[in-house]
């Protein structure tokens, strides 16, 4: 178990281990959250919030069991994300900043996950999937990718 001692002692890049352990134990970081994290990282609320808004993969909001982080940036988009969102929403019903009734899935628009090579590409909680089509959307929700 790591201590404030522990964070603070690394800086500020330990705001985000800290939050993202507290995500994977509660689901989002809620205010109530961020302020538990505050107080154990003796930073100001304000300070990691804007460090949690500003990272990708700390949810401010209740989300879903499966977030799906589909890459919204340039490449991505020039290589055929829209056919991916079109598949989820006929797939899912929702759309980006949606979950779905059943609480499993959440789909989030990110900006550039550094892996263009494999546009286009989302993100299903720590793995990425490139060079993705409407095919291959099916087979990872299908469970078979
Ligand atoms: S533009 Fe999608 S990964 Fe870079």
């Amino acid at each position: 178990m790591l201590t404030g001692e522990d964070f603070s002692a690394r800086g500020p890049a330990a705001a985000i281990d800290c939050l993202r352990a507290l995500q994977k134990e509660r689901g989002y970081i809620s205010d109530e959250t961020l302020a538990e994290a505050a107080a154990i990282l003796q930073m100001p609320v304000a300070v990691l919030d804007e460090v949690a808004t500003f990272y990708n993969l700390i949810f401010r909001e209740p989300v879903g069991k499966n977030v799906i982080l589909l890459c919204d940036s340039a490449v991505c988009w020039m290589l055929g994300r829209e056919a991916l969102q079109s598949r989820i929403f006929e797939r899912l019903g929702i759309a980006p900043g949606e979950t779905t009734a059943d609480g499993q899935y959440t789909l989030l628009p990110v900006v550039c996950l550094g892996a263009c090579d494999r546009a286009p590409v989302l993100l299903v909680g720590e793995t990425l999937h490139g060079h993705l089509d409407a095919a291959g959307v099916n087979k990872l929700l299908d469970g078979a990718a």
